[in-house]
């Protein structure tokens, strides 16, 4: 039988209670589409917050899942009511979809309180899909819980597995080396992307949709079931179950959402070699609940722990693999039997985290390793600092190449990416392996958004000799798909004036992983002479880009909006009518 609704809290009542003129417009023009007047009866409403569109092919099958969490809706006595949010999807949105991460939050967080949803179901799949619901859903704080929307199915071609984004980057360095024909490489765009779904590598959406699990956001399994697997549908039906219990508890995100969660998510992170966009994410999420994470956390929390994942783009497998081989709760179970997961954090399932893990199997060691064999040795991120990134720096050693670790060369700069794109195929530019690439002014107020452009592809002579990999340094942010000895995040960014910006080529910068240390060997009086000269970039002078470049914050901080940090909570706002 079930339990009855402890209708004090909630909020969908401020709404349909009244019998007056505001209650007639509130449940009239609902009634519009056919709802019984017995609906709204003092049940839960459930807002599915859906982030489907045909432009965000990641998420293009959630409308499929939409209805499937509704039916769990209906069948735990909840009255669930679909609303959409701006979509950003990675392949096609310009200049970059993290532009429009913080905007979709705003979206989501104002879609949320201004309307009578009670509790909340997410739909997110493609990158920036994931924290920007997150982060407008936590400042709000109401019963709320994530369902991702899976990844696609493997990815082949001519007999090996070809992972989305990972595939195409090596594909794209063997064809401006000359090994690989423009035809052969045109071939394999349609066998890259089999299924609905997001990225199969764990690049950001997969190590996105692992944060939610391990953050205990979601329903154990979340992170690796295939979009086009039934169980997908599954983990949406009950997730629809879940989320009208959730409300009935009053489980809202900040009990879920604590500093041990936090801490999971960040060794989680590292245990399955996830990407280095989740820093920038995880960061924002959780200023956004109120819980402190710094970067400096990152690397005492997670930088030890080993890479258990064999996966693209750090190894072989993909998520279909992750998914046969046990999933996340088989990654969990690891981490909790080496001390290294809070197991009493609360998850939206009602029950703790470690729950859930104590008896999770794994079928592939191949794929899923343990801590005595592990995959990689160290694979969390590593934070640099120095005097070219004094608030630091990023950097994923299990992506990189070790004899690189520590190295010392001379700069070749590029003061932004379209001076990169202009010249680094040009046979005559005075470089080597040896040299250190930098790339300026692709920070959050530089592009403006911070685009995914700081893992540089090679010089084609470089890649001709056979060589692989060069030191990269920049402000931007990578692909979670790419690899290599790409230092990234810089903060402060050359477009604020960071020492970043001064730096010229033919200065020498020294790289040292394992001291975490980037410095420029150039001294304080010539630097303070090139502040002197240094005049900052146009700015944007209207719309959007005008508001980010105005109030983004450093990598650092998460980059969210100075004011959009913390919460306001769910308070109904004042009635219009
Ligand atoms: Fe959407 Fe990779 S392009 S997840």
């Amino acid at each position: 039988m079930k339990k009855s609704l402890p209708k004090k809290h909630l909020r969908s009542k401020g709404w349909f209670a009244d019998d007056g003129v505001h209650g007639f417009i509130h449940r009239g023009w609902l009634k519009n589409q056919g709802w019984p007047a017995d609906l709204f009866d003092g049940r839960p409403v459930i807002g599915i917050c859906n982030t489907w569109s045909e432009l965000t092919p990641c998420n293009a099958h959630f409308r499929d899942l939409a209805e499937a969490v509704k039916r769990g809706v209906w069948e735990s006595g909840g009255f669930p009511l679909e609303f959409p949010v701006m979509s950003i999807g990675e392949p096609l949105m310009r200049p970059t979809s993290m532009l429009f991460r913080n905007l979709v939050s705003m979206d989501v967080e104002e879609s949320i309180r201004a309307n009578p949803i009670d509790g909340v179901v997410l739909l997110m799949g493609c990158d920036k899909t994931t924290p920007s619901l997150l982060m407008g859903a936590a400042s709000c704080d109401l019963p709320t819980i994530g369902l991702s929307g899976g990844p696609m199915l493997t990815g082949r071609f001519r007999g090996q597995k070809l992972g989305s984004g990972t595939g195409l980057w090596r594909m794209s360095d063997d064809t401006r080396a000359g090994r690989m024909s423009r035809e052969d490489f045109l071939a394999a765009e349609s066998c890259m992307n089999r299924s609905k779904g997001h990225c199969m590598t764990m690049g950001t959406a997969s190590t996105m949709a692992c944060m939610v699990e391990a953050l205990g956001m979601a329903l154990p399994g979340n992170a690796a079931i295939p979009a086009v697997d039934a169980h997908r549908t599954t983990q949406a039906h009950i997730t629809g179950r879940r989320v009208v219990e959730m409300v009935r508890e009053d489980l809202r995100m900040s009990r879920i959402l604590t500093r041990k969660a936090i801490e999971n998510a960040v060794r989680t992170i590292a245990a399955v070699g996830g990407s280095t966009n989740a820093v920038i994410h995880l960061i924002a999420i959780a200023r956004r609940i109120g819980v402190p994470l710094t970067l400096e956390d990152w690397d005492d929390l997670g930088s030890r722990v080993p890479c258990l994942v064999n996966m693209q783009p750090a190894g072989e497998h993909l998520m279909e693999d992750f998914y046969y081989a046990g999933g996340l709760p088989s990654v969990l179970r690891e981490l909790a039997e080496n001390g290294l997961l809070h197991t009493d954090a609360a998850s939206v399932s009602g029950h703790l985290i470690g729950q859930h893990v104590t008896d999770a199997p794994c079928w592939n060691r191949k794929v899923i390793h343990t801590f005595s064999n592990p995959f990689k040795d160290e694979a969390g991120i590593a934070i640099l600092k120095g005097n070219l990134a004094a608030n630091g720096a990023v950097i994923k050693p299990s992506a990189a190449s070790s004899h690189l670790f520590k190295h010392r060369g001379r700069a070749v700069v590029f003061e932004d990416v379209e001076d990169f794109n202009s010249r680094i195929d040009d046979e005559n530019l005075d470089i080597d392996e040896t040299c250190i690439m930098v790339l300026k002014n692709c920070g959050p107020r530089g592009y403006p958004g911070m685009p995914e452009v700081g893992g540089m592809p090679l010089p084609p002579k470089i890649l001709r000799k056979g060589v692989t990999d060069m030191v990269r340094i920049s402000d931007a942010r990578m692909s979670g798909t790419a690899f290599g000895t790409v230092v990234l995040h810089v903060s402060p960014e050359a477009a604020v004036g960071g020492t970043l910006a001064l730096v010229e080529s033919g200065d020498m910068i020294s790289l040292d992983v394992d001291r975490r240390d980037l410095t420029l060997e150039v001294n304080e009086a010539t630097l303070d002479e090139r502040r002197r000269a240094w005049v900052p970039p146009p700015t944007p002078e209207r719309g959007y880009a005008k508001l980010y470049v105005e109030h983004a914050l450093q990598a650092d901080s998460g980059a969210d909006f100075d004011f959009l940090v913390g919460g306001s909570g769910a308070e109904i706002p004042r009635e219009s009518h």
